[in-house]
């Protein structure tokens, strides 16, 4: 489906993707975890076609995609950010925008925006104003939103870690439901590894701009579970207390040297 050969990234005189390889199989989930800074997002976007690699090779559904990509394959993919904005105008017109520039029949829009919406708990928001919306609404609007574009890529970088413990596990039910159904492939990037264990077959490990492990992710979950559990240091242990899950990455850090 999606194939990084080799990815080297530039910027401001700096190297940031340091030779980074990936194969995405249709359908399935993958998760990219690593400490800040090590590139994540940026990989990310080089995989979604928003950035341009300085160096490698990108495959979409097979073909060689070189310097930009054609509007037409765009259009497979879609993308969640942990702040994506949504515009200033309704719930609706917010999942509906894409399939509009699609020039869908309003029929279809109608019922593809309801659907995803009803999916993800927030139809009854129709109406309202987005940039009115709670963190995890704008956040389930979001995830309806890419969805209902019926893309073959879906990337999600770091979705909840903004959302309350309670909020993120319903909207992990529903992710894992909407996954299923779909049928999409996804990369999604998060520091929480029962996430990844959650909806990710594996999950690709990058630290400063390089892979350093690729591991199935239930693997990486009970191994991190294991060494967690061996530490003496309370803070590592509170870890998995749902509300200190979130500064896993902090936590983890000095792991990371392990690896
Ligand atoms: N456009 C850019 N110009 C210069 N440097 C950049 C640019 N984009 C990213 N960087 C740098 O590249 C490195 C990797 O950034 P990136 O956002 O990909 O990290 P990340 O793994 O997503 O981290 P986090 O976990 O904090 O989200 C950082 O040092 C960042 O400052
Ligand atoms: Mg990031």
């Amino acid at each position: 489906m999606l194939r990084a050969e080799n990815i080297t990234w530039e910027q401001g005189g700096k190297t940031i993707l340091k030779g980074i390889s990936l194969h995405l199989k249709q359908g399935e989930w993958a998760g990219l975890a690593g400490p800040n800074g090590a590139g994540k997002s940026s990989l990310l976007k080089i995989l979604a076609f928003l950035e341009q690699p300085t160096g490698g090779r990108l495959f979409f559904q097979g073909e060689l995609i070189e310097g930009r990509m054609p509007l037409a394959l765009r259009r497979h993919l879609a993308v969640v950010f942990q702040d994506s904005l949504l515009l200033n105008t309704s719930v609706y017109e917010n999942v509906a925008v894409g399939l509009k520039i699609r020039s869908l029949p309003k029929a279809v829009i109608k019922e593809r925006v309801e659907t995803w919406l009803e999916r993800f708990g927030v139809l009854q928001l129709l109406k309202q104003p987005a940039r009115s919306l709670s963190g995890g609404e704008a956040q389930r609007v979001n995830l309806a939103r890419a969805f209902a574009l019926e893309p073959d890529v879906l990337f999600l970088d770091e979705p909840f870690s903004a959302l309350d413990a309670p909020t993120k596990a319903h909207l992990l039910q529903d992710l894992a439901d909407a996954s299923k159904e779909s049928g999409v492939s996804a990369l999604m990037v998060s520091h929480d590894f029962r996430e990844l264990a959650r909806l990710t077959q594996r999950t690709l490990i990058i630290k400063d701009g390089t892979t350093i492990a690729e591991l199935p992710s239930a693997k990486l979950l009970s191994d991190y579970s294991r060494a967690a559990a061996a530490d003496k240091n309370t803070v590592r242990h509170n870890v998995f207390d749902i509300e200190g899950f979130q500064n896993l990455h902090e936590v983890f850090s000095p792991i990371w040297e392990e690896f």
